[in-house]
């Protein structure tokens, strides 16, 4: 059985999420999103509550379970027994930092194979950090998330989230 972990903040999901998420489902038998701990982000999400948007968004994808983990992504692997890690690739902006934890996860365990899947150019300009900026701003954020995700940024930032 193949099976792969997909890590990251998801902070929240978006819609580019859920497109990697959807096409690594159709590759692998098992796919397992994990909510992690980035020591260099501020979550407006805290785990549990990443964990109850991812649960619903991918409620209708039979081979996807979500989890979460603080620590190191490689002791989650090992304990998992997973040898696989999916991430998404948007553009260039990502590469660098993609580069540098593939390589430094593939040092500390050298049977950890990272598997990238190009986002859809769709999304290439997606990320939870702009639609927080843009909600916080009262920007729509419908294209950019899920109905769900969208009340609960909503419900953070206070208000409605629409410019009238
Ligand atoms: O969605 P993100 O914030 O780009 O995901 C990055 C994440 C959380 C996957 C990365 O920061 C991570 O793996 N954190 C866990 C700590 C760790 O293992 N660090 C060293 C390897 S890069």
């Amino acid at each position: 059985m193949k099976v792969a972990v997909y890590p990251g903040s998801f902070d929240p999901v978006t819609l580019g999420h859920l497109d990697i998420i959807e096409r690594s489902s159709k590759i692998f038998d098992k796919v397992i999103v994990t909510v992690m701990y980035n020591r260099n982000k501020k979550p407006m999400f805290d785990a549990d509550e990443r964990v109850a948007l991812l649960e619903t968004a991918t409620k209708n994808i039979d081979n996807v379970i979500v989890d979460k983990h603080e620590g190191l992504l490689i002791d989650y692997l090992k304990e998992k027994n997973v040898r696989i890690l999916v991430k998404g690739l948007r553009a260039i902006s990502d590469f660098e930092a993609e580069f540098q934890m593939a390589s430094v996860n593939q040092k500390l365990c050298s049977e950890v194979e990272t598997i990238f899947i190009m986002t859809r150019t769709d999304f290439m300009y997606l990320s939870s950090s702009i639609v927080k900026e843009v909600a916080s701003f009262g920007g729509d954020i419908a294209n950019f998330v899920t109905p769900d995700v969208r009340k609960a940024i909503q419900l953070k930032v206070g208000g409605s989230n629409e410019r009238k």
